[in-house]
């Protein structure tokens, strides 16, 4: 082939490998195909390629052919022949690397490498400013690089100059938004930190639960594939599901019993009031029948038996408040001793009677099941519209538009008796179906709060084949989370979960 014709082959070529870097958005693997091309158009035995820290003030390298998988090396502008490079804006071709005492040799008495050639040029960005150097070493033949080789690989550093500004921007976002998401994690956890890790540990569940899905490829599942920008979209919206938590007033978040601690404490002082009071009463009563000339023993035995009486009952209810304190389910029949609590009365301080509990109270404690009311049950229910209204603020870039959508649907139901939507079987989408099984089963099997006991790995796949039974969630997605063994498989710890629980019993 004729010299010229070589040459618009080679430019060619050099607009078709632009063209490639343009759509590489992965910085790694856009440098590793800036180092193959350049090898390529200068025929050079190998290539590095260092970018500008400009911060710093140093040349840093990520790839170079022949130094292993990762190479970190730094290098300070105006250092070697690389930093002279980006500090001259000017090639640098030597025919002999050794007889230029800018070459450090330390790199090839490394690596056992031997240099003879060597062409170092500037990448130059739209600006004009060196975004990096790209350095090619032993050209083929043993000959020099040739003036002709400089300008192609000149011409290649330019493409790639902007390809690798476009990468960088494109990961400057990614963190940026992997920095914001970790953020909201933690003020999350902060609010309540007994849940730590539960998003991180759903976000987990979910994707795996994902990948499990698009390898079973079944029936619903045929042709499903989730792509990285997916994937990215579904672990943020995982990440981000209960952000809404923020919202919902701390003391309703927390509640362990249906009173809050300082109403217990109240309820507690009117029913040590009341004993007091009874006793008083009954001293009065003595004096009074004392008085009337009625006989002392008589008396005593009588007012005893009536105030033990009275003090059995007491002490009974106040058991009784204790125990329908507890968030748990309430038995069959309970309602009726309930009911009796209400019209227990004692004389207060102003000589009236008073009801040992107001109908608030026994109402409270009447709460079939949980700790909440139902106001309250609506506030923490609250956290998911929470979380979409401050995720729509987030001006999330186009693949990843979905995230309030997917992070909202995490507590609807198929049969839709879910919230906040209350949307039913296809309005809910897989992405939300698999994050609420994830959900559940992450919620059911750590002990989040201290008197929460945790549930083994196999009753919470019961609990939440009762929910699939009775047409709550998916039957094909759950099948897929236990055929895949999702939670054991994928979950770090959850080695150290079953300890915990093993010592738990
Ligand atoms: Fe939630
Ligand atoms: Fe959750």
């Amino acid at each position: 082939m004729d010299g010229p014709q070589r040459r618009i082959d080679k430019l060619t070529s050099i607009l078709d490998v632009a063209k490639a870097m343009v759509a590489q958005r992965d910085l790694d693997a856009l440098l590793r195909m800036i180092v193959r091309e350049a090898g390529r158009v200068v025929d050079a035995d190998r290539c590095s390629l260092f970018l500008v820290d400009r911060e710093e003030k140093v040349l840093y390298s990520k790839v170079a052919q022949g130094m292993g998988p990762s190479p970190r090396i730094r290098v300070p502008l105006g250092v070697g022949i690389a930093g002279a490079t980006a500090r001259t804006r000017r090639p640098i071709n030597l025919p002999d690397a050794y007889a230029d005492s800018r070459f450090n040799r330390a790199v090839d008495l490394s690596t056992g490498y031997r240099t003879t050639s060597l062409l170092c040029v500037p990448m130059f960005n739209t600006d004009g400013d060196v975004a990096g150097v790209i350095q090619a070493l032993n050209k083929a033949g043993g000959v020099p690089f040739s003036d002709e080789d400089e300008e192609l690989l000149l011409a290649l550093g330019g493409q790639a100059a902007s390809a690798v500004e476009n990468a960088l921007l494109h990961e400057e976002i990614h963190q940026l938004f992997e920095g914001f998401v970790k953020a909201s994690v933690v003020a999350i956890e902060s609010r309540d930190s007994t849940t730590a890790g539960h998003s991180e540990r759903v976000a987990r569940l979910t994707l795996a639960l994902a990948d499990a899905v698009e390898r079973d490829g079944r029936g619903p599942f045929a042709g499903i594939v989730f792509s990285p920008d997916q994937r990215m979209e579904l672990r943020y919206a995982a990440l981000l599901h209960d952000f809404g938590k923020v919202g919902v007033r701390e003391h309703v978040l927390m509640k362990a019993n249906k009173f809050h601690p300082h109403e217990l404490t109240l309820v507690e002082h009117r029913f040590d009031y009341a004993r007091k009071s009874f006793e008083a009463e009954s001293l009065r009563r003595q004096r009074d029948r004392l008085a009337a000339g009625e006989r002392l023993d008589p008396v005593l035995m009588d007012e005893e038996a009536i105030l033990s009486a009275k003090l059995r009952e007491l002490e009974a209810a106040r058991e009784l408040v204790r125990r329908c304190n507890r968030p748990t389910v309430l038995p069959a029949g309970i309602s009726a001793p309930l009911a009796q609590l209400a019209a227990l009365s004692f004389l207060g301080p102003d000589g009236l009677p008073q009801t040992l509990l107001s109908a608030q109270e026994v109402e409270l404690l009447s709460i079939p099941k949980g700790s909440l009311s139902p106001a309250e049950r609506l506030e923490i229910e609250s956290h998911v519209s929470h979380t979409y209204r401050f995720l729509k603020q987030i001006p999330w870039t186009r693949s990843l538009r979905r995230i309030p959508e997917i992070a909202c649907g995490h507590h609807e139901k198929l049969d839709g008796t879910g919230y906040p939507l209350g949307k039913a079987g296809q309005e809910i989408g897989l992405e939300a179906r698999m994050m609420a099984i994830a959900d559940i089963y992450d919620a059911l099997t750590v002990s989040d709060r201290p008197y929460k006991r945790s549930v083994s790995h196999d009753d919470a796949l019961e609990i939440l084949s009762a929910d699939v039974r009775s047409g709550k969630l998916d039957a094909e997605v759950f099948r897929v989370f236990v055929e895949a063994d999702v939670p054991r498989r994928f979950l770090e710890d959850g080695e150290e979960r079953t300890a915990e629980r093993a010592a738990a019993r």
